[in-house]
């Protein structure tokens, strides 16, 4: 049974990115990249992915500048209204439904997990639509104020997994449901 996985690594005080969309905190940290929670051992689960349009203009951005390709296989839905550049021919740009997207994307997945790669509202999007599994995270020992928050919507979650990654605390979430606002 596939499961939809919104894997990320955080700031400490819950930001994807800081305010220009820099990576920099992260991208400096000390990694084990065959160790816990590794991107290699999740990555090899995986059969279709969807990202949000900052995410993935980042990633066109970082391409350009290092000259490396699209780096997935896997067929990739990009959420945006404008009509974006494709990197390869396994992406789609969509500004549908989440729910129609992400039976498409189960469908292609055909029994592997579905990663949703950020931004942390695409994640919540597709949680709200009861559609998200689990979050799994790896917090980078750094807070940068403001940026791209992790999850900015209210939901309770519970921990199934802890594990350390060098400089990484990483955590495993099933997502419960909706947190209702206090009275
Ligand atoms: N730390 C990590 O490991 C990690 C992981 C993922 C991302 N990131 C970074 O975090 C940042 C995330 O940026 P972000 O918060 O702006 O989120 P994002 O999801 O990457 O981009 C948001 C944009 O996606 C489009 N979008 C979102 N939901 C949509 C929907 N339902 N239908 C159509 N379009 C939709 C909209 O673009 P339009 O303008 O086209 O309408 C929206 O402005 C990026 O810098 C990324 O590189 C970091």
């Amino acid at each position: 049974m596939s499961r939809t996985i919104f894997y990320t690594a955080t700031t400490l005080d819950g930001f994807l990115a800081d305010d220009h969309h820099s990576l920099d905190w992260l991208l400096t940290q000390p990694i084990d990249e065959v160790g816990p929670f590794s991107y290699g051992a999740f990555i090899a689960t995986i059969g279709a992915i969807a990202m949000g349009a900052s995410t993935y203009e980042w990633v066109l951005r970082h391409n350009e500048t290092s000259g490396d390709p699209w780096a997935y296989e896997e067929p990739s839905w990009v959420f945006t209204h404008r009509d974006l550049p494709l990197a390869a021919d396994s992406v789609q740009l969509t500004a549908a439904p989440v729910a129609e997207v992400h039976a498409a994307m189960t469908a292609a997945a055909d029994g592997r997990d579905v990663w949703v790669v950020g931004g942390g509202d695409l994640a919540a999007q597709f949680a709200e639509a009861g559609l998200l599994d689990e979050v799994v995270v790896s917090i980078a020992p750094v807070t940068v104020g403001s940026g791209k928050p992790l999850f900015p919507r209210r939901f309770d979650l519970e921990l199934l997994e802890v594990d350390r990654n060098r400089a990484f605390v990483c955590a495993r979430y099933r997502v419960v449901g909706p947190r209702l606002p206090p009275d």
